[in-house]
């Protein structure tokens, strides 16, 4: 992908989605009372449009929580509404992307990215909005290929247009740029990005890499393990030119980043 030409700065007709908040209020939840509770009065309020990293080490429980806003998993305690309404399963509205692309092997880009409308029951222009969401995740020209021809980059750009076609107003991702090399991982963060903000999509993103969160986040949420508690919570304020890992000022905001996570490790 072409760094001096996103595909999200193009004119295209891709319908925007819904400006969106999501309300967590109270959450708790424990999987076995043996174990104790995973995470607890979890309060968070995401602003529609806004891009969140939650970020916490390994067992912090970032993707119960995020499985939790999803509606895949029924929280032991507390509510989630995203756009006011109450979350109580799987929505094309709130779409969740994983680490792992999950692609069907027999079928071509294409019919892999008109899943998500098959699911949602959306028919009507299906064909259209799979060449809208093909172009915007710059896969345009692959179309009608089979997708295991494509890059593990390019498998996850098909994932990714196979999550927006349903224009859902939250985009919830569990870490997945991690199995992508660093040059690849580094345009999907940025165009994701650039995508979310053309579409107005509300983007939660699951992370343990702080420079991705200062790359692709306007606020930080961080986990503490253990008790599984909010335990910073900080805006990115950084212009969209200066996320990148050359500008000095993403130099100084990821230090104090990683100050505050340092500094809940040893709290
Ligand atoms: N289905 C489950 N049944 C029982 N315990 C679980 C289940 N899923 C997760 N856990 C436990 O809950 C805790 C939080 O797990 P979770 O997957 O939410 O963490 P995470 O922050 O996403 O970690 P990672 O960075 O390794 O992905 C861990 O201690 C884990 O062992
Ligand atoms: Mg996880």
């Amino acid at each position: 992908m072409q760094h001096d030409h996103p595909s999200a700065e193009r004119a295209q007709p891709v319908a925007k989605s819904g400006d969106a908040d999501v309300r967590i209020a109270g959450v708790a939840h424990t999987y076995a009372v043996v174990d104790g509770p995973v995470l607890s009065g979890i309060d968070l309020t995401i602003a529609p449009g806004s891009v969140v990293a939650l970020i916490g080490r390994s067992g912090s429980g970032k993707s119960t929580l995020l499985h939790i806003i999803a509606g895949l998993i029924r929280p032991t305690d507390g509510a989630v509404r995203i756009g006011g309404q109450a979350v109580q399963g799987p929505s094309p509205r709130w779409v969740m992307m994983f680490q792992a692309p999950s692609l069907f092997p027999w079928m071509s880009v294409a019919q892999n990215a008109g899943l998500g409308l098959r699911y949602a029951g959306q028919k009507d222009g299906a064909a259209e909005r799979v060449a809208d969401v093909l172009d915007l995740v710059d896969l345009a020209s692959f179309a009608d290929r089979n997708v295991q021809d494509l890059s593990g980059g390019q498998q996850q750009r098909v994932a990714l247009a196979r999550s927006l076609a349903p224009s859902p107003d939250v985009l919830l991702l569990d870490e997945p740029f991690s199995a992508l090399d660093m040059f690849t991982r580094q345009s999907m963060q940025t165009d994701v990005r650039a995508i979310a903000k053309r579409l107005g999509l509300t983007m939660i993103l699951v992370t343990h890499d702080v420079s991705e969160a200062v790359l692709m986040a306007d606020r930080a949420v961080f986990l503490k393990s253990g008790a599984g508690v909010i335990a910073g919570d900080t805006d990115i304020n950084l212009d969209d030119r200066a996320r990148n890992a050359d500008d000095p000022t993403f130099d100084a905001e990821l230090a104090r980043l990683n100050e505050i996570y340092t500094g809940l490790q040893t709290a």
